[in-house]
């Protein structure tokens, strides 16, 4: 059946500048490393992103390696783009990447520009577009200059193929490299993509702060550390078709009685406040106001409406915020 986006879908999601640019993007977006692939359901994956877009989600994030196999993230989000979202494309932010392995051969991931430059032709191919909004460098790479790297953004956003740039795992020091190199070529360095959460918080030791100087946002990436801050592990199980199930990036092994300890006090936390465990988890990175967006992953509509449950809560006192500290701190 034909799409036509909900009337209203503007109607509750906050929208946080990013950074000090232009540029505003909602408190939550949506990420298709996982489960938009040539190998997930195709319809599953559909209903997700139109019910983000119904929800006042207008950032979807890719890059050219998602799938599997890589590149067919992009290509599904190509045919949803061409079937369904085509008329709603300025209200749209689209992001992709290069840095990870992409194809045999020297220049198929890291850093130079032969690479960087290739893959954003590729992947605006495979989508089907003119140009993405934010193109990304995915890593540093230690063996390229960053003006190299850097340049090949510039290029790109020179060019009209991207209208932003930014950069993803750079850690603080890197990042001030590349924000000089990247402002020295006339382009001001958008955003950030940086993996956050109640369990993974090395964003707080230095990063974050260059970011605020730079006047650069920071979109939030694994908020949900792939899964276990929400209820999917709570009994200490690994659910059928669960990401833990698969053994890739989240490993089964990883889930030990400490953690499953853990996340049972942060969602007693939860609970106490009429919350999720996933709802708490996206407060708890939306406390901070130089987080700009929460770049969430989810397996289903449902799993992305629970999460955005967090969207019509208030925000977390200071009395929860207190009690979380000394879980995680624990
Ligand atoms: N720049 C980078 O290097 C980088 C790296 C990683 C990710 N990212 C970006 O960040 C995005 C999000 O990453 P992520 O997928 O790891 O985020 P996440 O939000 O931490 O994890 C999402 C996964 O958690 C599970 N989940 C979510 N909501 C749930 C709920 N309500 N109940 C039960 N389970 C639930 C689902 O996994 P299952 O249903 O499969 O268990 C879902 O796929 C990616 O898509 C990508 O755009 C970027």
């Amino acid at each position: 059946m034909a799409y036509a986006a909900q009337d209203n879908r503007y109607g509750t999601m906050k929208y946080r500048r990013c950074g000090r640019s232009g540029l505003k993007l909602p408190e939550t977006s949506l990420g298709l490393w996982h489960n938009f692939g040539g190998a997930d359901d195709f319809k599953t994956g559909r209903e997700t992103i139109l019910c983000a877009f119904d929800s006042g989600i207008c950032h979807f994030d890719l890059a050219n390696n998602y799938g599997p196999p890589p590149g067919s993230a992009e290509i599904t989000f190509g045919k949803i783009l061409k079937n369904d979202l085509l008329p709603y494309r300025d209200e749209i932010v689209i992001s992709t990447k290069a840095g990870y392995d992409m194809w045999p051969g020297p220049y198929g991931e890291w850093g130079s520009r032969k690479y960087l430059l290739s893959s954003l032709d590729a992947s605006l191919k495979r989508m089907g577009l003119d140009y993405v909004d934010i193109f990304y460098s995915h890593r540093p790479d230690t063996d390229t200059p960053v003006e190299e790297t850097m340049s090949a953004l510039a290029d790109a956003v020179h060019q009209g193929k991207a209208l932003y740039a930014g950069i993803s795992n750079y850690d603080a020091g890197q990042s001030a490299a590349a924000f000089c190199a990247l402002r020295s070529f006339g382009v001001p360095p958008l955003i950030h993509q940086a993996s956050y959460s109640m369990l993974n918080r090395w964003i707080e030791d230095g990063l974050l702060n260059v970011l605020e100087k730079e006047g650069t946002g920071c979109i939030c990436f694994s908020p949900l550390a792939q899964g276990l801050l929400t209820g999917r592990y709570l009994d200490g199980s690994i659910p059928k078709g669960s990401r833990a199930s698969r053994d890739g990036f989240l490993k089964s092994s990883s889930i030990t009685p400490e953690l499953i300890k853990k996340l049972n006090a942060l969602n007693s936390i939860a609970k106490e406040g009429g919350r999720t465990l996933s709802s708490l988890a996206v407060l708890w990175i939306l406390r901070d106001k130089r987080n700009t967006s929460v770049l969430l992953g989810a397996s289903s509509p449902s799993q992305l409406k629970e999460n955005l449950t967090a969207l019509s809560q208030p925000p977390l006192s200071a009395e929860e915020l207190e009690k979380i500290e000394g879980v995680l701190k624990g």
